[in-house]
Order: C-alpha cells, then sequence, then structure tokens
C-alpha cells in the first residue's frame, strides 16, 4: 500500500519502520525534509521517501497523522483537497483537552476523509516490540465499518505486529481515546512503566 506519514518523530519512525519492512510505500511528509532531526530519524529507512507534507500527501492512499494535535488544524486546512476521499488515521493524542483526539478537525476542513482512530492508544517502544512473551498486543481502533477500508487499516496494524480489534464506528472514539488514557495512567501516574499493552480475553 502507499502511505504517507506526516511526522517522523517516536510514532512516525517506528510505524514508518514497520510498513517498510512490511513492503509498504512509505513516504513521510514532514515540514522541513533537510533538517537533522528528521534525517536521523529516518536513516535506517532508505526505501522511504521524505517530503514536505503537500507533496507527501497527494500520492498516497492512506495518510496518518503522527504530529503533536497542534499542528493538525493547520496541515489539514491547507491540505484540505488533497485529504478529500483518503484514508486518514488520526493517531494524535491532545492529553488534559476536553477531546484528546483530532478526528473532528480533520473532518471539519476534509469532511470526505475516511478517517480511523488507531494506534494512539499504546507507547511508541510497544509499537516498536509489540510481543510480550509471544503473545500478541491487541490494537484497539474505531472508523468506518468497510471491508476494503478496514482490511487496509487492519493489515498496517498486523504489519506493526498488532492484532486489531474494530470497536466500531467513529461513534466509538471516546472509547478508543480511553484506552490512551489508561495506558498513560498506568504508565506514568501508576508507576506501571511503558513497556505496558492491552489485551482481550474472549471466550
Ligand atoms: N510518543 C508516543 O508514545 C505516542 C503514542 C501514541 C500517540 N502519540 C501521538 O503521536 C503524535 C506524535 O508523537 P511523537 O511521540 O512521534 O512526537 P515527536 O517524536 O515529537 O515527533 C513529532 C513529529 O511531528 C513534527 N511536527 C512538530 N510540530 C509540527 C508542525 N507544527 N507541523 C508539522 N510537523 C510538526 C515533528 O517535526 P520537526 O522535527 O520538524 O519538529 C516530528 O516529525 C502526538 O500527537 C502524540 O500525542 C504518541
Amino acid at each position: 500500500m502507499k502511505i504517507t506519514i506526516l511526522g517522523a518523530g517516536n510514532i512516525g519512525s517506528t510505524l514508518g519502520g514497520k510498513w517498510v519492512q512490511a513492503g509498504h510505500q512509505v513516504r513521510f511528509g514532514v515540514r522541513d525534509p533537510q533538517s537533522e532531526k528528521t534525517r536521523a530519524a529516518v536513516s535506517k529507512l532508505p526505501d522511504a521517501l521524505v517530503e514536505s507534507i503537500g507533496q507527501a500527501i497527494p500520492p498516497s492512499e492512506i495518510i496518518l497523522f503522527a504530529v503533536p494535535s497542534a499542528a493538525v488544524e493547520g496541515i489539514v486546512r491547507e491540505n484540505s483537497r488533497a485529504l478529500a476521499g483518503k484514508i486518514v488515521i488520526d493517531a494524535t493524542n491532545n492529553f488534559g483537552a476536553p477531546v484528546i483526539n483530532s478526528v473532528l478537525t480533520i473532518l471539519k476542513y476534509s469532511p470526505s476523509a475516511r478517517v480511523y482512530r488507531a494506534f494512539n492508544a499504546l507507547g511508541w517502544e510497544i509499537f516498536a516490540q509489540p510481543q510480550f512473551k509471544g503473545t500478541l498486543a491487541d490494537l484497539f481502533y474505531c472508523g468506518p465499518d468497510d471491508t476494503t477500508m478496514r482490511g487496509a487499516i487492519e493489515r498496517l496494524i498486523y504489519d506493526v505486529g498488532l492484532r486489531p480489534i474494530w470497536v466500531g464506528g467513529l461513534d466509538r472514539m471516546l472509547v478508543v481515546d480511553a484506552l490512551g488514557t489508561l495506558w498513560v495512567t498506568l504508565s506514568f501516574q501508576r508507576g506501571m512503566g511503558r513497556r505496558l499493552a492491552l489485551k482481550l480475553l474472549q471466550e
């Protein structure tokens, strides 16, 4: 698949690495493609392209937001037409705000984007190493119930090494957000550390 990752920090470079490894065509959209920080972050990913945000969005079918929440509105405003109709994944968290995701901001400026909430509720270290003594951690996500699009999202989740669990449509986004808040609460406030993930048990 053709994937554009906006942001090449912890989340962007970790997920990008997994998706390059899985054979996807990955491009990073960043505000300064020449910056030392970005170059260092993608130095181990020679197969990934690094471009400006405006250049990186049009060629891909899937766009992942892996930038600070405060940057989302400006990016979506400037690229609303290019985002139209694309699968957009929101991984951003604005902890402390009444709503921590950026889904409605994205839809406000690009209403025809097909937005999914995913990759928000675990730390980047879990994306880097998702196995716990042989057990796959689960990745809860939500977004439109479309077989093709959910298939693409779930392929990307499996390619990171996680098991996808669809929680429902975007009306479930606060549920998926709450799992991120739970992760942060346990990791930091309860001192359980960042090697922490979630597993659904069912019979
Ligand atoms: N860290 C985690 O474990 C984790 C887990 C789940 C979700 N998240 C969420 O994922 C997002 C990224 O987190 P991160 O840890 O990867 O952050 P990070 O390491 O700080 O990387 C942020 C990336 O966004 C870019 N950026 C910053 N401000 C920008 C702007 N105004 N316009 C365009 N690009 C901008 C940075 O580029 P420059 O180099 O140009 O600054 C960098 O590439 C955040 O919303 C975070 O809440 C993080």
